[in-house]
């Protein structure tokens, strides 16, 4: 299920020009199931008005401090104490400074003083503004009381300057709204997953590689759902044509010894390694420093020598839940399993690669050393997120035995 279906989120729209982004927020988010409760400030209302969030949300919209229902919760403070989330965007200097004052002089700065939730602060505003010692330190008492204060981009203003200031895109905020509500209470809350995705490419010349199919799209995703699920996520990947989601650390490589130093680097510490990579498992034995050039009708050979087994590296730590894949076109089982021995997995996910390759639809199994669990066929895209679930459910019974061992 996705980690907003069914979430009451607030969302509080300062006075920026700004606010014309959040309106597409605010339609992703109830699109992903969450029911949005939009505040304007008085500001606000004079860039967007509160029809355009009205039709969005499909909820009413409020300004006036004074206009809410009473519903058996004191009016003014309803909003804020029912949230599982407050989204303060675009957030704009005098409103960080009424927050971090703990005013309660409109609707919003009400909401939030009673909020328990957790509370995301987007910062937007004219460079000079923001970088003012005054706002910075409102920013960092806001931050030193467990806010999640995001740092703008940097870029064109509206008006003709250039800075530090600008409203991350609507995608960016979703990923940083979904790893604020992990972080608060998601089964994988504290822990430090990496995962690899993508294929690699292994240079024959300044302009040819070896390389593969793979797009990286269940490893994205896979990297998606541990940062909903709570979990700080290092995501190692190979060339692709994806936008990666906001809200984790990316590490770009390009070939299989790069993405084995961005492995080992990222594992020091880490809980879960789910090694979702196509690693070539050969490159060129040398890499050509000019472009070969074709020599009339001759064909040409390339020697190929082994690249290491990256997640092979990791086994003999007995501290990092491995996971491994496994797309065969035979013997799917049998292959699966010998993969779980000899790369020291915890566990290995299978798939027959000729009945899911161009099918819409996917069927994973689960591999460890108890046995076999399949999970129902379905559509590649919710796979992802069901295999993650399923992989979490096993590092829980996982890490609880190995604590229980420690122990003994
Ligand atoms: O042996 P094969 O490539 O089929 O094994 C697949 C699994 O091993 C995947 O999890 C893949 O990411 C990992 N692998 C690796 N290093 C390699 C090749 C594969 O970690 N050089």
């Amino acid at each position: 299920m996705d980690i907003l279906s069914g979430k009451r989120l607030l969302l509080g729209v300062c006075g920026s020009i700004a606010a014309y982004k959040v309106a597409q927020l605010a339609r992703d988010l109830t699109l992903a199931g969450a029911q949005v409760d939009v505040v304007l400030t008085e500001a606000a209302e004079r860039f967007v008005g509160p029809v355009t969030f009205q039709a969005l949300t499909g909820r009413p919209v409020h300004s006036d401090l004074w206009a809410l229902p009473e519903d058996g919760v004191v009016g003014h403070v309803s909003l804020g104490a029912q949230a599982d989330a407050v989204i303060v965007a675009p957030a704009t200097a005098n409103t960080i400074a009424r927050i971090a004052a703990g005013l309660a002089d409109d609707l919003l700065c009400t909401s939030i003083l009673a909020a328990t939730a957790p509370v995301l602060i987007a910062p937007a505003m004219n460079p000079l503004m923001f970088a003012n010692p005054a706002t910075q330190a409102n920013l960092a008492m806001l931050r030193a009381r467990g806010f999640t204060v995001l740092e703008p981009d940097v870029g064109r203003m509206a008006e003709p300057v250039s800075g530090k200031g600008r409203l991350p895109e609507p995608f960016s905020l979703e990923g940083e709204i979904r790893a604020m509500l992990g972080r608060a209470s998601g089964p994988l809350r504290g822990r430090r997953v990496v995962v690899t995705a993508g294929g690699t490419r292994e240079p024959i010349d300044p302009v040819r590689y070896v390389g593969n199919r793979s797009s990286g799209q269940m490893g994205y995703a896979l990297a998606a759902r541990a940062r909903d699920l709570g979990a700080s996520v290092t995501l190692i990947s190979g060339p692709t044509a994806l936008t990666p989601p906001a809200a984790l650390t990316l590490v770009q490589v390009e070939t299989a010894l790069q993405m084995r130093d961005a492995v080992q680097a990222a594992c020091v510490g880490a809980d879960i390694l789910i090694m979702n990579a196509a690693v070539a498992d050969f490159r060129p034995a040398t890499v050509a420093e000019r472009k070969i050039k074709k020599q009339g009708e001759a064909g040409m050979t390339i020697d190929l020598v082994a690249n290491p087994d990256i997640v092979a590296g990791f086994a003999r730590r007995t501290d990092l839940f491995k996971v491994g894949f496994a797309a065969e076109t035979d013997d799917l089982l049998a292959n699966a399993r010998s993969k779980l021995e000899r790369k020291g997995l915890d566990l290995i996910v299978a798939n027959d690669a000729v009945a899911s390759i161009g099918q819409p639809t996917i069927t994973l199994s689960l591999i460890d050393h108890e046995g076999v669990t399949p999970l129902p066929r379905q559509p590649k895209g919710e796979a992802a997120a069901a295999l993650l679930d399923a992989l979490v459910a096993r590092f829980t019974r996982w890490q609880a035995a190995r604590a229980a061992t420690v122990q003994a």
